[in-house]
């Protein structure tokens, strides 16, 4: 992680970008005459940027006119990733940003430090992107907001990095570890139960889909719960953390679904991030993290379809396809978040190859029954960061597709619209305001996009910190 910092002036080594206003453009200190025309030229043929190269010296003007709210600071986002690849490919290693206003300058930056993320650990011989510093040069900026800026990019890098590293290391107990690791560097708690307290808790969704690893289970508990907050009942995050989904016995083919499954952890990967934000931010909000953590492996051992389990709430189940494993484990850990009275449960899961048909890797499907206050927030947020949702609607009909003719439900409904049938599994398991995200589809980029390069994306991170910032600020 390169921290943005703010600096009063830039130095004789630093690239220069200034973020322009193409409406109230006259002429900038920082460029000469010609340069000065050269922009008013562009603002009249509507060009969004221009690149100026003085001797090897990079002055990138980007211009603004039309767009404003959620969609400016999208557009800005993205023109700061093509900054920082035009940095990289002009090997230069500081850049100092100036602009008249600081929300442009801050979701400028906040693009050019995303996309300059890299996951070089296995690499034997790393080559870092040149790009070291970022810096702000923009009037009224306060050292708080920047800070607040490094601790969003930092808690979607953690993210990003869990969903990268291989099942070969982040297993069921190893993720325990790293969580640890955040939990101690950030300042929250973290409890974490092993196989025999699973197996005495009888949480038997996670057991059932543990039965052919050879990793034993973990169940996290990530508490941040400091005495000033605003809120008597929790904030609870849980995130699917299946460190990786072969399938089990109904196997996925590869190379279409199995080559990328150690992404199936991305929902423990968000819960993490976000409580990382949470305390490193200090807000005064009592947040929760849950996250039950297995593969999903086959052997002799696996749990089969035809199989009927007990899961931690008693509800029998009859398994018809060991794919769907992530209902299970969520499950069992929404019916933990019960006892934690909650004010509100977020679940994030990459639960569905459904959602992903549906809507592709452009946005989360969210389902839930939370307020419609709420749910307005949360949406207004998904804007703000541009983690787009879409909501599904949790019509009875799903939850029909789940009836066993021996059990109290099956854990497979039909092909269309799974991404609700399995959202209507996991209502069973809830009696709280409640939301799901299916992120199935935006976790992992299978090549790079704007300032989310290939891999994990840490989707959910930005969207539930702007969110629960939100919160943090209600009496
Ligand atoms: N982990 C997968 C879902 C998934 C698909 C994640 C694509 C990321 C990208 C999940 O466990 C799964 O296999 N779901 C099955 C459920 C089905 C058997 C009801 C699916 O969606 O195919
Ligand atoms: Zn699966
Ligand atoms: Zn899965």
């Amino acid at each position: 992680m390169k921290p943005i910092k703010i600096i009063s002036k830039p130095s004789a080594k630093d690239q220069l970008i200034l973020i322009v206003n193409a409406e109230k453009f006259k002429a900038s200190k920082s460029l000469d005459k010609a340069h000065n025309e050269a922009v008013t030229e562009a603002i009249k043929n509507k060009k969004q940027e221009l690149v100026f190269n003085n001797a090897g010296k990079l002055t990138m003007v980007v211009l603004y006119s039309d767009l404003k709210g959620w969609e400016l600071s999208e557009s800005l986002r993205k023109s700061g990733a093509k900054a920082t690849d035009l940095m990289n490919k002009y090997s230069k290693e500081s850049v100092c940003i100036e602009s008249e206003s600081k929300h442009e300058a801050l979701a400028f930056a906040e693009g050019m430090a995303l996309a300059s993320y890299e996951f070089l650990k296995y690499k034997s011989n790393p080559k870092p992107a040149s790009l070291k510093h970022i810096y702000l040069c923009v009037s009224k900026l306060t050292e708080e907001e920047v800070q607040h800026l490094n601790i969003v990019v930092e808690s979607t890098l953690i993210a990003r990095d869990l969903v990268n590293e291989p099942h070969s290391f982040l297993n069921s107990l190893q993720i325990s570890e790293e969580f640890k690791k955040i939990g101690k560097s950030a300042g929250f708690k973290v409890e974490v139960w092993n196989e025999a307290k699973i197996t005495a808790q009888k949480m038997g969704g996670i057991l059932a889909v543990n039965k052919a690893s050879k990793t034993p289970p973990t169940f996290n508990i990530m508490e941040y719960k400091p005495k000033n907050a605003v809120n008597k009942h929790p904030y609870v995050l849980v995130g699917k953390g299946v460190v990786y989904d072969t399938g089990g016995l109904s196997l996925k083919p590869t190379p279409m679904s199995m080559d990328h499954m150690k992404c199936d952890m991305a929902g423990a990967a968000v819960v993490a991030g976000v409580l990382n934000a949470v305390a490193k931010l200090e807000l005064p909000l009592y947040v929760v993290g849950l996250v039950p953590a297995t593969d999903n492996w086959i052997g002799e051992n696996s749990y089969a379809p035809g199989d009927v389990i007990t899961m931690y709430n008693g509800t029998t189940v009859e398994i018809l396809n060991t794919d769907a494993e992530g209902r299970l484990v969520l499950a069992d850990a929404l019916h933990f978040a019960k006892k934690l009275k909650p004010a509100l449960v977020c679940d994030f899961a990459t639960l569905t190859g459904a959602a992903v048909r549906a809507i592709g890797p452009y946005a989360t499907a969210v389902m839930g029954k939370a307020d419609d206050s709420i749910k307005q927030e949360v949406f207004e947020s998904s804007y703000s960061v541009f983690e787009r949702l879409v909501e599904f609607p949790l019509w009875q009909e799903y939850a029909d597709e789940l009836k066993s003719s021996i059990a109290d439900m099956t854990n497979l409904g039909k092909g269309e619209g799974g991404q609700i049938s399995a959202a209507k599994f996991l209502e069973h398991f809830t009696d709280y305001p409640w939301m799901h995200f299916d992120i199935a589809g935006p976790a992992f980029n299978h090549a790079p996009d704007a300032y989310k390069p290939k891999g994990g994306t840490g989707v959910g991170v930005r969207l539930m910190i702007d969110f629960l910032v939100k919160q943090s600020k209600k009496k």
